[in-house]
Order: C-alpha cells, then structure tokens, then sequence
C-alpha cells in the first residue's frame, strides 16, 4: 500500500510566505488597542504609561518630559486656567502655569463630558501642536481659552459642540479661534446648518472638516469668506446637499478651482429625483438652471471625473498587486506545488487500485448469492 498523501505537503513554505507578507502589518494591530476606554495615558520619550481609571480631574502630577496625555473617558466637566499645567499662579506669587509641560505636543481628550473652557485652560503647554476634544459637549468656550497655544496646528472638535444651530457654534468660538495658528480645523458631526463664519476662523487654515454636518447649500458670502482666508480645503462628504441650481451653484464655482479634499465623496440628498446622485456625474440639464448653463463647469458634463479616473487606476493597481503576490507565492512554492501534485496522482492511482478491487469483490458476491438461495 502507498503512503497517504499528507495534505499538508507544501504547507510549511506557503505558510512562511504568508507569514511574511503579514508580519510587517501586526504593529500596526497592535498600536490600534493601545487605549481603551475609561483610561488615562502619557508619554515621555523613555515610557509609556497606561492605566484604566476614569479621571474626574486633569492629572495633578506629571512627569515634566511628558510628551503625549490622553484621557478618554473621563468626567472632566470645565477646564481651569492651566489645567493640565498645576493650576494658574496669580501675579503675586510669579504669574503663570505652576508646572509648565514644555514638551507635550499631543493632547487627547475625548469622551471626557468637558462642558467649558475657561481662561488659559491650556496655559502652560507652549508645545501642543495638536488638540483633540471630540466628542464632548461643549456649551462655553472662553475667547482666551487657547492663548498660550502658539504652536498648536490641529485642532478637532468633532461631535464636541452641543450647540444648536451654526450661529450658536459661531458664538461658541466667537475670538476663540481668530488668534491661532490652526492648519487643520475640524468639526464633523455637529449638526452645523451652515458654515462658522470666516472671521471666527484662524487665518492661516488649510483644511477646515465639515464632514458630518447638516449644510444643504453654501452660501456664496460664506465660500467668498473662505476664498479671501487662502482658500482652505474643505471637506464636505456625508452633508445633505440640495441639487438645484441656486442652491448648488456658489459650490460648483468653489470646486471647479479644486479646494473640495473630498469632491469624488459628494452625493445629493434633495431633491427626491436626484437623492444619491454623485455630484461630479451631475448634468447642468438636470439642475434645472433658467440661465446660460455652460459656465456651471459641471465635470458631468464633459469628459468622466478625476474620481471615475482615479478609481480605475487604483482598481488596477490593486489587481496587479495581487496578481503579483499570486505568482510570487506560486513560484516559491514551486517544489511543494509538484511534490503535492505528485503525492495526488500517487492517492488517485491507489484510489482507483483499491475501487477496481472492491468492484470486483462485489461482483464475486452478487454472483454467488443467487446459489446460496
Ligand atoms: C506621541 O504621539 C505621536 C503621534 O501619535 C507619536 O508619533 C509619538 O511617537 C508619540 N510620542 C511618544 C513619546 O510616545
Ligand atoms: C460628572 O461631574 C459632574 C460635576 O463635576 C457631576 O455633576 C456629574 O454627575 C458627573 N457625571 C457622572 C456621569 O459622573
Ligand atoms: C489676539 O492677538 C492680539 C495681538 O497679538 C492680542 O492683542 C489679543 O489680545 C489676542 N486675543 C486673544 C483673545 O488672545
Ligand atoms: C454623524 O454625526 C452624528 C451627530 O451629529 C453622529 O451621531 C454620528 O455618529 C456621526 N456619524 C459618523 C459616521 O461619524
Ligand atoms: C479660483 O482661484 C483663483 C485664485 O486662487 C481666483 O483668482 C479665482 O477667482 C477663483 N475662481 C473662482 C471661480 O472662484
């Protein structure tokens, strides 16, 4: 009798191969859990500390080479002048944050339920270079709040603001943001209505998110706010735009200059006959326009859209990587894939040698019974 095929027969090179084109992914995994929440986290170049508490005060004592904080899920209701700086000392004792943090640069508050920011609350951090507060429900921002904050670059406030309309979020960072040095604001998910108004926004911004909001149409005021700020990219995507040509028209002209990050993600929500229609395949007959349509510069109109473009190229790209691990892998396994082939036919050939024999065992017996009767 022939040995067994053993199914594994070319495993072991095939696994390795696997192995190491999913090895260089695992960090990445791994950084993802890094924090769950409740839990309070810093860094400083040599440590990294974590531990699963729920905060209901900013940390009182840090390490003073700390590099990054974050606290997620905590109760931390108002921030105090300095607050994550031991506290603001009055002029007669100094002046100032108690315990500067010279070195922290990222600061993640999220989940923490903060409801104001006083004065300076960040005082004490001249590093922070980003400040993430979402998903907090902010109902006063003091106009001083992030004074001190001269390097700060990135500033999120998504699903932070528990204000009620997009007047109200103006309001809320009336002077707050005027001052800074912001490159990337963002502001995703606050049922915003329109745009906050560009003197509420810092001067130098390069992308302002609006992901997420509740804008059906932008106002020409507000994009021509936006244009004299240096045009900063705006996202857009997952807005209830409204299709018709008045509505949509100050946008068109926004986007024919290219300052949307997101324009291939742009669908129409109103009206009914046009509800998820991709912008970039709309068609100025469609919109309904009274007047010379030709200067709508809708990129439906013409030849396709980058984003059609863009996908394609990507889809293509992504089927040759395949194909190339799949020879890769095949051509490795080479030795495996034949010796495997070979240990096949050998099973087939004993297969057939054992059914042959049985077959004609069987035969003997249902000849033999009749005699038997
Ligand atoms: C702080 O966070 C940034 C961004 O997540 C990371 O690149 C950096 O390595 C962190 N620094 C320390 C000291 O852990
Ligand atoms: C959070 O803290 C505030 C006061 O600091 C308190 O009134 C509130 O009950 C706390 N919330 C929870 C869920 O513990
Ligand atoms: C903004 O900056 C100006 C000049 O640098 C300063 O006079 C003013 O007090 C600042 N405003 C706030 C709210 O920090
Ligand atoms: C969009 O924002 C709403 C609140 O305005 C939030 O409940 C929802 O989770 C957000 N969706 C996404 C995909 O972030
Ligand atoms: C496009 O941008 C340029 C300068 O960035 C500006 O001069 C021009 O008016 C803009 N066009 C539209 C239609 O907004």
């Amino acid at each position: 009798m022939a040995q067994r095929p053993a199914g594994c027969h070319g495993g072991p090179p095939l696994r390795a191969v696997l192995a190491g084109l999913l090895l260089p992914l695992l960090p990445l995994l791994q950084a993802g859990r890094s924090c769950s929440t409740p839990c309070f986290c810093f860094a400083t170049p040599d440590t990294l500390q974590c531990r699963l508490v729920r905060l209901l005060e900013p940390p009182a004592e840090l390490p003073a080479a700390v590099r990054n904080l974050s606290i997620v899920g905590g109760n931390l209701t108002v921030l105090r002048a300095a607050a994550f700086a031991g506290g603001w000392r009055e002029v007669g004792e100094g002046g100032g944050a108690a315990r500067p943090l010279a070195d922290l640069t990222l600061l993640v508050l999220t989940h923490d339920a903060i409801e104001a920011l006083e004065e300076a609350a960040f005082a004490g951090l001249p590093a922070l270079a980003t400040l993430d507060l979402s998903h907090n429900r902010l109902r006063s921002v003091a106009p001083g709040a992030f004074a001190g904050c001269a390097q700060l670059r990135t500033l999120r406030l998504n699903q932070a603001v528990e204000a009620r309309d997009a007047r109200g979020l103006g309001e809320l960072l009336d002077g707050a943001l005027a001052n800074l040095s912001l490159a990337r604001l963002e502001l995703a998910g606050n049922r915003l209505r329109e745009l906050p108004p560009a003197v509420a926004l810092p001067p130098a911004l390069r992308h302002l998110d609006v992901r997420n909001n509740s804008l059906q149409a932008l106002a020409a005021e507000q994009l021509d706010g936006l244009a004299a700020l240096g045009r900063p990219r705006l996202h857009l995507a997952a807005n209830p735009l409204r299709c018709d040509c008045a509505s949509l028209r100050p946008l068109l002209a926004w986007l024919r200059n290219g300052s949307a990050a997101d324009r291939g993600l742009l669908h129409c929500a109103s009206p009914r006959p046009l509800k998820g229609w991709p912008l970039w395949r709309l068609r100025a007959s469609q919109l309904g326009c009274a007047d010379d349509d030709d200067d709508l510069g809708l990129p439906g109109d013409g030849a396709p859209g980058p984003p059609e473009t863009a996908s394609y190229v990507f889809f293509g790209i992504v089927l040759a990587l395949i194909g190339v691990v799949f020879l890769t892998v095949l051509y490795l396994n080479r030795k495996g894939i034949k010796r495997w082939l070979n240990n096949l036919r050998d099973a087939c050939r004993d297969q057939m040698e054992g059914y042959h024999y049985r077959y004609e065992q069987d035969c003997d017996a249902r000849r033999a019974s009749p005699g038997d009767l």
